[in-house]
């Protein structure tokens, strides 16, 4: 049977990091790979998670099964941290959330949820988007429509066409928001757009799901979950995924969120009935460990408090990176501006060079970022951030 197969296309992000690898030359830049570096470019185990994991390793009694909705403390503590303890929904009892392998994992059980509870809803997603969004939510058997997100050639949301797609979206439809941190631009809706949005939505009666995968990479924990605090408290049902991928540096663990604002307090138990009733039917159950950790820090003081510290850390790299690559590059032959940079949110943003640079960055300087122009910020280090201010610089004089 499997000699009617096809082998699938290569991933371009695996093409790029696998030619990155082979790059004998000392210098060498990745700028296309999707995880946060430190300053010494490595994806370190956090400080507050190495010392949850050293507790939990005493402490666990045993491995067995955890349930289908996975730890009961952990989505209450995601639910905390996505809308704060005392949001309304949450003192009405609207709200539940699943515990799902990875905020990718997260997504799935959002759209299949979705998809029961309406099979006619069409799924609106902003260009550019996640690649992977419209592969993973369409194969959930959604029909994907568009609207316009990011202008390239003014480096922003182009707004204005933005609400102009969405004033045509009916009831009932879904549209596709991220939460901060916009991947793959890094422009992130103001909140004066995200009212603006959330007055649509209450008109027009289309329900946002929101993916929120870098809570506290943009400008904090708290003013990361603005939109989506503001959307709970003014519109009737909401669908969230979160990830706790990049914030807790947990990427293997696989440890995310589905999380439902529903219209009353009767239909959390059923919509999580549903979502349980979908794990069930793929995965069964979520991976334990990641969770277990997430929840131990988020209950103690101290651990806590760490994380909060090893957040603010990664934030302020990430935005001191934008800061010198677009002071080093700003004063460039062509009169380019790059000021985007260092007003975006996250860890990337678009270079906005031409396929002509972007191929000589490689094959002249080994320095690798993907098609798009996409680049990850947190790439870019003490070590690096001169040299490559410089390639990209001689890359625009010629
Ligand atoms: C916008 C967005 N959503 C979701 C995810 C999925 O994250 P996870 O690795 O937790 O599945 C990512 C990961 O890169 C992402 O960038």
């Amino acid at each position: 049977m499997f000699d009617h197969l096809n082998a699938m296309p290569e991933d371009p992000i695996l093409g790029l990091m696998a030619a990155f690898r082979k790059d004998p030359r000392e210098q060498k830049i990745d700028l296309g790979v999707g995880v946060y570096q430190n300053n010494q470019g490595q994806t370190p185990v956090m400080r507050a998670v190495q010392q949850a994991e050293d507790r939990l390793i005493a402490q666990q009694l045993t491995k067995t099964y955890q349930g289908i909705a996975g730890d009961a403390d952990y989505n209450q503590r995601v639910l905390d941290l996505l809308l704060g303890a005392d949001h309304e929904v949450q003192t009405e009892g609207r709200t539940c959330s699943i515990q799902t392998p990875g905020g990718s994992g997260a997504l799935r059980i959002g759209a299949e949820v979705i998809r029961r509870a309406n099979p006619d809803a069409r799924l609106w997603v902003g260009v550019p988007t996640w690649p992977n969004h419209i592969p993973l939510l369409g194969s959930a058997g959604f029909q994907i429509e568009q609207y316009p997100y990011y202008d390239r050639d003014r480096h922003c949301i182009n707004f204005d066409a933005m609400l102009d797609t969405l004033k045509q979206v009916p009831a009932g439809d879904i549209v596709l928001l991220h939460g901060c941190c916009h991947n793959p631009t890094g422009a992130d809706l103001n909140r004066q757009q995200w009212q603006q949005i959330t007055e649509l939505a209450q008109e027009k009666g289309f329900i946002p799901f929101i993916d929120i995968a870098y809570q506290g990479l943009g400008d904090g924990l708290d003013e990361d979950a603005y939109g989506l605090r503001l959307m709970a408290s003014h519109l009737p049902e909401l669908v969230i995924a979160s990830s706790c991928s990049k914030n807790f540096g947990l990427y293997r663990e696989r440890t995310g969120s589905t999380s439902f604002v529903c219209n009353n307090s009767e239909r959390p138990q059923i919509v999580l009935s549903q979502a349980m009733s979908i794990a069930r039917q793929t995965y069964s159950m979520p991976p334990a460990h990641g969770a277990l950790l997430v929840s131990m820090i988020l209950g103690d003081e101290i651990l806590e408090s760490t994380w909060h510290d090893e957040v603010n850390e990664v934030r302020h790299r990430i935005q001191s990176m934008r800061t010198l690559l677009t002071d080093g590059i700003q004063n460039n032959a062509t009169g380019q501006d790059f000021s985007h940079i260092k007003q975006q949110k996250g860890m990337f943003s678009f270079l906005g060079i031409s396929n002509e640079q972007l191929a000589s960055l490689r094959e002249d300087y080994g320095i690798y970022i993907v098609d798009s122009t996409r680049i990850n910020l947190a790439g870019i280090n003490s070590g690096n951030i001169g040299y490559l201010c410089e390639s990209i610089l001689k890359v625009l004089a010629v």
